[in-house]
């Protein structure tokens, strides 16, 4: 019997990803800068293959949807007309005593008061009064709360004066409603449609914290979804996502202090619980893309935003959740945006930018009926948290496994001489690697023993190992050992790259 143990807490992920080169601390050698991080040469793969398989998924596979590349730094305005100049704020909280500054939501969510960053700034004030709290470094007293604006600033030219400041972007999602316009004329884009953009987002975070989970840069994947705004409920592809049946915790469950509940998606939204059918297939397609990539369905939930928690331009948002090792947390939001960021950017921009609808003969404004929006680094930990392992079989054969769906392993196969020292066998394994990394994320290594080159590999998720052996000199056959099962099989060596590829994209399955 195998026991397994999954990863305990957010240290425990993170000391496993800089010990395996996923993540490092960015600046780690003058002591690191909070809330940025480097990715190593695994992570630069993880990453990457979660970008490509998000952009495959939502934007190459499906004809309305299209991608953008905006620019980090865009005109000031942008941020002025989408609320973020005015709104974007966090509270923060001054130690009268050694100054450290705090985010007063975290503090107050850290002594049991439940969803804090809904409340007013007096409120806030009243309930650490109330709560007597102190500063958690000093035990100083604290200060009022007051709101802080989370984007950085920079100045763009060599003149600094008020118009020269812009701010790197604190969401991707500005982009699309700025080019909304072009982007729908030239690709002669029709309502209902999407456009996507993968892109790095910077929020001058008040407390990073939980690893990667709060960070000051991080890259967003998002969808506008844009539909007429007569027809939020006319999604056409609703069959494709009734019959999800997911863990839901409605904005009334959550006020009547009520469980999260196992629901069909179809009754969530006959009973107007999810109130646009256009979001509600969103939502469902966002969870069924983590479902398909092997992350376990128990460990996701979908909760809806309380009516005070909402951001300033939402009229109903979802956040699809994660049961991390430091609990539920958000790990994409779906909002239902309404023609809120339209609406703005004509105000200020003095353009017109509704769209014309050739049926009616009338312009409206594009209504955005679902944004779906998330971090890569957000999926990155998920994926790895929901795949690790720490198997024990109660002898001393204990293994670390991420037992990554294959299409995410940053390294797909590895290929290993059984002894270094032996001409042949490596002469015969390097020719195989050279033509394996042809197809695939390929490895080679020879140092150590089999059984430890397996565990590494076991360790960064890799699903398949090659042995080349005697007998591949003898046959033209090599091992093909599997990482989930550890079971072994002879393959033709002229067969392998097929052989590969069919597991690999799950044609076939292994076995003996
Ligand atoms: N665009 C939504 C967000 O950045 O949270």
């Amino acid at each position: 019997m195998v026991k397994e143990d999954k990863i305990a807490s957010i240290a425990d992920l993170a000391s496993f990803c800089k010990k395996n080169g996923f993540v490092f601390q960015s600046g780690e050698i003058y002591g690191g800068l909070a809330g940025f991080w480097d990715y190593g040469p695994l992570g630069a793969e993880l990453r990457n293959n979660i970008k490509s398989l998000w952009w495959g998924a939502f934007v190459r596979k499906r004809e309305d949807v299209v991608g953008i590349d905006g620019a980090i730094i865009t005109h000031p305005m942008v941020w002025k007309a989408s609320g973020h100049v005015d709104s974007f704020t966090d509270p923060l909280v001054d130690c009268l005593k050694c100054k450290e500054r705090h985010r007063a939501d975290n503090m107050l969510e850290d002594v049991g008061v439940e969803n804090a960053d809904a409340l007013s700034i007096e409120r806030m004030d009243e309930l650490i009064q109330k709560k007597k709290i102190k500063c958690p470094k000093c035990k100083g007293d604290l200060g009022n709360v007051r709101r802080y604006n989370l984007m950085f600033r920079t100045q763009v030219g060599p003149v600094e004066s008020e118009s020269s400041i812009s701010y790197l972007r604190p969401e991707t999602a500005q982009l699309i409603f700025s080019n909304f316009q072009f982007v729908q004329k030239i690709n002669r884009m029709k309502l209902p449609f999407g456009i996507a953009q993968i892109g790095r987002s910077f929020r001058n975070e008040i407390s990073p914290r939980n690893f990667l989970f709060r960070d000051r840069e991080f890259e967003q994947m998002e969808i506008e979804f844009f539909v007429h705004p007569d027809e939020y409920n006319k999604c056409p592809f609703m069959d494709e996502v009734n019959e999800l049946v997911l863990n839901a915790y409605s904005s009334e469950n959550q006020l009547k202090k009520q469980k999260m509940k196992k629901i069909a998606l179809k009754e969530l939204v006959k009973k107007k619980i999810m109130k646009a059918n256009w979001q509600a297939y969103w939502i469902a397609k966002q969870y069924y893309w983590f479902i398909e990539l092997g992350v376990s369905p128990d460990n996701l939930r979908v909760r809806q935003h309380l009516p005070d928690e909402k951001s300033h331009y939402a009229l109903d948002t979802w956040d699809i959740e994660y049961q991390f090792p430091f609990g539920w947390k958000e790990l994409q939001g779906i909002a239902n945006r309404t023609t809120f960021d339209m609406t703005q950017h004509m105000k200020y921009s003095k353009k017109d930018l509704q769209y014309f609808d050739e049926e009616t003969g009338k312009k409206v404004v594009p209504y955005v009926v679902a944004e779906p929006s998330q971090g890569v680094e957000r999926a990155f930990l998920v994926f790895i948290t929901d795949s690790y392992r720490k198997e024990n079989s109660g002898t001393k054969d204990e293994r670390v496994v991420l037992k990554l769906h294959p299409k995410l392993s940053p390294i797909k196969i590895a290929v290993f001489p059984l002894l270094k020292n032996d001409d042949n066998l490596v002469k015969k394994s390097r020719e195989i690697f050279n033509e394996l990394r042809e197809h695939f994320e390929t490895f080679y290594d020879s140092s150590g023993s089999i059984g430890r080159r397996y565990r590494r590999m076991d360790e960064v998720g890799t699903p398949y190992c090659i042995t080349v052996d005697h007998k591949t000199i003898e046959d033209n056959t090599v091992t093909v050992r599997d990482r989930d099962s550890m079971e072994q099989m002879r393959v033709k060596t002229d067969e392998l790259v097929n052989y590969l590829r069919e597991l690999l994209s799950g044609k076939i399955k292994f076995s003996k």
